[in-house]
């Protein structure tokens, strides 16, 4: 395990895996806001991948990297396989969902509710690390249900690293698998960080990131300067692309790159040309700019040409120019 490549640096900050929106549309806009952070895929599942031969599910572009696939899944052999796919494609690392919450999700096994089988967990990452050189990893609740996380944690963090993970995600709440929908389980079981600074105590040798609320780059400054190794931000990231990953390369990784959201959209349009010649549609990728400007002047208009006219037959790069004349600064 430790002759592995770590892609430690980048994990300091990262974009986190959020099925139906970082899809290689999204992460290629992610990746021209910030060359450095670590962006994750959207779940696929071993079954899908092993049984379904799925394969265009693990497509990317070969800007994206530094790129993680994350698997779901409960099967050994299953992932195992899976795992060696996404490595053979090319991905830095392999991560495993331990922390999905949904319906479909535990009727499968996977997600959240391993959190209750530790044993099978640490199976996994062991079949998974046997699969690839790559580096595998874990992202992870605190528990679920009526566990005890200040138990659970620990345990879980001991026999899954024994297995041969170093790098843990933790979200930092509970699953609640009974009774909450997925989205209210990312709100309601309340967050607590403390713990996770306990875990980094507690296990000073594993790369620990911190995942659930983090809504500013100066929120995980903070955590970083407070010792966590990693910051994992999904939905600020999503929702807020330019606030939270143009500072990234500068203030986390110590890099120049500097750009602007006027700028991306621009690098966006070969992009986009590309896609639309490939029979794609513009909404496609638009979709994930729709909050480039949020609390810019414009923003609003922006929003509306991009939502109104990127699903119309024949909308290409003329709209997007079209919208981007709303936002102030390029106006004037
Ligand atoms: C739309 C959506 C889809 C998600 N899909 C996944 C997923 O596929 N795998 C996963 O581990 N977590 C998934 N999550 C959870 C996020 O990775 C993250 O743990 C959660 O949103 C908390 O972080 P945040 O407060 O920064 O958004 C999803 C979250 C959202 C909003």
């Amino acid at each position: 395990m430790t002759d592995k490549p770590l892609i430690t640096k980048a994990a300091r900050l990262s974009v986190a895996p959020m099925m139906d929106w970082t899809d290689r549309h999204c992460r290629y806009l992610h990746r021209l806001l910030s060359r450095e952070a670590l962006l994750y895929t959207e779940m696929v599942t071993a079954p899908a991948l092993v049984r379904g031969g799925a394969l265009h599910l693990l497509d990317f572009n070969v800007e994206e990297h530094p790129v993680a696939l994350q698997l779901g899944g409960s099967d050994p052999k299953e992932l195992a396989e899976a795992t060696r796919l996404g490595g053979a494609h090319g991905y830095d690392e392999i991560n495993l969902n331990v922390g999905c919450p949904s319906d479909r999700v535990q009727s499968g096994t996977f997600g959240a509710v391993l959190m209750k089988t530790p044993d099978l967990v640490a199976e996994c990452v062991s079949a998974m690390n046997e699969a690839t050189p790559v580096e595998i990893t874990v992202k992870c609740r605190i528990g679920v249900d009526d566990q005890e996380p200040r138990d659970v944690l620990p345990d879980f963090l001991e026999k899954v690293s024994a297995a041969g993970v170093r790098r843990f995600t933790i979200h930092a709440r509970k699953a609640w698998l009974q009774g909450l929908s997925p989205k209210e389980n990312r709100d309601i079981p309340p967050l607590d960080y403390p713990l996770v600074h306990e875990m980094k105590a507690a296990f000073p040798d594993l790369h620990l990131s911190v995942n659930g609320g983090v809504t500013s780059l100066q929120q995980a400054e903070e955590f970083l300067a407070a010792g966590l190794d990693g910051v994992m931000i999904g939905r600020s990231t999503y929702h807020n692309p330019a606030d939270i990953l143009l500072g990234v390369d500068t203030q986390v990784f110590g890099k120049g790159h500097r750009t602007t959201a006027e700028q991306t959209v621009l690098d966006m349009l070969p992009y986009i040309e590309n896609h639309l010649a490939e029979g794609g549609r513009l909404h496609q990728i638009t979709r994930h700019m729709l909050g480039l400007f949020t609390g810019r002047p414009g923003a609003r208009m922006w929003r509306r040409v991009l939502s109104e006219g990127a699903t119309r037959d024949g909308a290409g790069p003329d709209l997007v120019l079209q919208a981007l004349g709303h936002v102030s600064d390029i106006a004037a």
